[in-house]
């Protein structure tokens, strides 16, 4: 038996089997690898899920959070300390300013906050607690928690947990009329992601976030843009929504924020941060010092390193270099910066990821037909060309076997052509 063999026998004797039995056992990493504990190494090119913004083991990452839990660890909401109100002011700040901060621990608690948010937006427009309905985006992903699943557009995720707060209505993600006329003066707010991620790295059509931004300013709705998976960099852009130019009342983080240590925020601006009260919300751990302290050097080294100039050129080259794989099995691909989808002509993502893994590459099955790259933010040119090559190898193993299938269905390839997205807006 192999160490990953007994530590998957043990894992499934205790752990819920909510994730099933993950492929891989992961001991240590370094740079953009990661070493399982039979002691093979992977590129890692989903960085736990869009986290590892710095890589593993990163020095100021390290230094940081030891430096904190050396000094002090936790204080709880009954003290104020400086890494945490610094972090708030650093977000408002990368925001555009005027604004307020709640700190949880998770993307989930991240939008229960901005959930709650709605909720006493609504009741400040109508005090008879009529406004109560949310929109949200078919195919969207928000979190598992009661609050955050209410607004996730996945009935099969939802439904066995009904009933769930509310009322939401989805629209069609990207559909302008439908969302201007989903949203009425009932409605407290719009939640949207910039880009489905966990629906498979599907970019909003340009003018789609100014257009939400416009219909919540004729219905005086919040807009709630969740950026848990697409803000800190990961577009090549601080946060996804300023590619539109658009300031929403709330915005969401977590993810890469902590660059591997949990933290969420909830960031309300202008006369959104005036919605909640003292006693309206709270975390015991929310925000604690030593997830503050790897937020800031993220931040920091985000900065001084350049690496948002870095993610759109190793970003753009990693897309072109997989728009380019001749094989009948991709269609094209999708997302920007270093946040991309490789989308096949057949429902074989998974066998793709395993095949991926074989060859030494960490990447994703997000949807059956799309193979997910979220690699960390300091992948160089080097490593995305590495990542070109082993998923060729990966295609053209899995392709074998499928090109028949994709043939049949009539599906294109890539051909080597562009490699912004061909066909999802
Ligand atoms: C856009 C978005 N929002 C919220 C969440 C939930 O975050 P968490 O798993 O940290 O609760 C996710 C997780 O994938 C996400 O992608």
């Amino acid at each position: 038996m192999t160490a990953t063999e007994q530590l998957a026998a043990r894992w499934e004797a205790v752990m819920m089997p909510t994730y099933g039995t993950p492929p891989v056992a992961i001991a240590r990493g370094q740079g953009c690898r990661v070493w399982d504990v039979d002691g093979r190494v992977y590129l890692d090119l989903i960085a736990g899920i869009a986290v590892s913004v710095l890589g593993h083991a990163h020095p100021a990452l390290v230094e940081a959070v030891c430096r904190q839990v050396a000094t002090l660890a936790h204080s709880s909401n009954l003290a104020m300390h400086e890494p945490g109100v610094r972090l708030a002011e650093r977000l408002v700040g990368l925001l555009g300013g005027d604004g307020r901060v709640f700190f949880g621990n998770d993307g989930a608690e991240a939008n229960e906050a901005a959930f709650k948010l709605a909720r006493r937006h609504g009741r400040a427009l109508d005090r008879t607690g009529g406004r109560l309905q949310v929109v949200a985006a078919e195919g969207g992903f928000h979190g598992r928690t009661l609050g955050a699943l209410a607004l996730t557009g996945t009935p099969a995720k939802r439904e066995p947990f009904a009933p769930l707060p509310g009322p939401v209505t989805f629209v069609p993600y990207g559909d302008v009329a439908a969302l201007r006329a989903a949203v009425t003066d009932r409605t407290a707010a719009v939640f949207l992601e910039p880009t489905l991620g966990e629906g498979g790295v599907v970019p909003a059509p340009a003018g789609y976030l100014a257009a939400a931004r416009a219909v919540c300013d004729a219905t005086g709705a919040l807009l709630v843009v969740d950026e848990v998976q697409s803000g800190i960099g990961r577009t090549g852009a601080w946060f996804a929504h300023q590619a539109e130019g658009i300031r929403p009342d709330v915005v969401t983080l977590a993810k890469g924020l902590g660059g591997g240590l949990p933290i969420g925020a909830c960031v309300a601006l202008g006369a959104a941060g005036e919605l909640f009260a003292k006693g309206d919300h709270g975390s015991t751990f929310g925000g604690n010092p030593v997830s503050a302290a790897a937020a800031l050097a993220v931040l920091d080294t985000i900065e001084r390193d350049g690496l948002l100039a870095s993610v759109r050129a190793v970003g753009d080259r990693l897309a072109v270099g997989l728009a380019a794989i001749e094989d009948s099995l991709v269609a094209r691909v999708r997302g920007s910066g270093l946040w991309r989808a490789l989308v096949l002509t057949a429902p074989v993502a998974a066998e793709v990821e395993a095949a991926a893994r074989r060859a030494g590459l960490l990447v994703n099955a997000v949807q059956p037909d799309a193979v997910r790259l979220a690699p960390p933010l300091v992948l160089s040119a080097a490593d995305a060309d590495e990542a070109v090559a082993g998923l060729q190898v990966a295609v053209a193993e899995v392709g074998g076997a499928t090109v028949g299938a994709a043939s049949a269905a009539g599906a294109p390839g890539a051909g080597g052509g562009p490699p912004q997205d061909k066909g999802v807006r």
